[in-house]
């Protein structure tokens, strides 16, 4: 599967690596030469025009307009071929096919999540079918951050207040890793995701599937696979101990401290403010640093969370 990988670049597994990179190669192989010529030059010169005693001298320079031109021409012809070349890749990067399926990604600190029109969200996995164009319309919630899935060789900034957008079409099926490539905070190393390949059919089914509980499934495995899944539980433990954030351990029904001195019981309500307006009422001792989980979990998905957490009996 991975058999376009080089020594050079990770595998060509979207439509428009291998043209990425055939520009890519002519500019590094067109630099090796120009620097090998120069070097050469250089080294030859150095040896032939050394000073031999006091007698030797070059003779004076005199101009020479056939060199003149020549060193101006084939540089400019060359910078024009990688001007028009490049020009045409970045058309072909940023005209979208018309019929690309439109998932909606968003960056913010340090997770990105992904919807769908007619499907899911997901935190940290884009799930999209194999041999089909795909349209990322991007945004952030919060600072700069930028996509970049280097085996699709595709890269664009997420602003705040601002779609971009960009797109890609996968070749083959698999796993690929999806970075954040701008400096966005403490966390910023570790804002990743995958990207997913899979057959059309499997997407069509995995739509499907994703929202709501699956068949048979109660809404409290419903809730703790949502848990992990929508990471919460890198902050929240379900043991006790403290965390990020408290522990969901005995969550309903406690009764908390806020930062402001008020006191509360913990009920549904809090829960679902909590995780749509995290700044709300944060808990004493802890930072107000969740992030708002607003147009990510839908209202069954905070059902299903409740559900979970109020199984989480001391
Ligand atoms: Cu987000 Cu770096």
């Amino acid at each position: 599967m991975d058999t376009t990988k080089t020594i050079w670049l990770p595998s060509q597994s979207s439509t428009i690596a291998p043209q990425i990179d055939a520009l890519f190669d002519f500019i590094l192989w067109a630099s090796v030469v120009l620097f090998a010529i120069v070097t050469f030059a250089t080294i030859y010169f150095a040896i032939r025009y050394r000073r031999h005693g006091d007698i030797a001298r070059t003779t004076p320079y005199v101009e020479n307009l056939g060199l003149e031109i020549t060193w101006t021409v084939i540089p400019f012809i060359l910078l024009m071929i990688i001007f028009v070349w490049g020009f045409k890749d970045f058309l072909r990067f940023h005209i979208i096919p018309a019929h690309a399926i439109e998932v909606k990604a968003t960056g913010q600190k340090w997770f990105w999540s992904f919807s769908y029109a007619d499907g899911p969200s997901t935190v940290g996995e884009l799930v999209v079918p194999v041999n089909k164009p795909i349209k990322l319309l991007l945004s952030s919630q919060d600072v700069i951050h930028s996509l970049f899935v280097p085996e699709f060789r595709v890269k664009m900034d997420v602003l705040p207040n601002r779609y971009t957008l960009t797109w890609f079409e996968a070749v083959h099926t698999g796993e690929f890793q999806l970075y954040c490539t701008e400096f966005c905070g403490k966390g910023h190393s570790e804002m990743w995701g995958k990207v997913k390949v899979v057959t059309e059919d499997d997407f069509k089914k995995w739509l499907e599937a994703g929202s709501g509980p699956q068949e048979g499934e109660s809404m409290r495995d419903f809730g703790a696979r949502l848990f992990v899944k929508n990471a919460c539980v890198t902050c929240h433990s379900v043991n006790g101990s403290k965390n990020v954030g408290p522990t969901f351990l005995g969550l309903f029904g406690r009764r908390e401290v806020l930062k402001n001195g008020q006191i509360i019981i913990v009920d549904e309500n809090y829960m679902r403010e909590s995780m749509l307006t995290p700044m709300a009422k944060v808990v004493a001792g802890y930072d107000p640093v969740m992030p708002t989980f607003q147009g990510i979990l839908k209202n069954v998905d905070i059902d299903g969370l409740i559900a979970y957490i109020k199984t989480l009996e001391q």
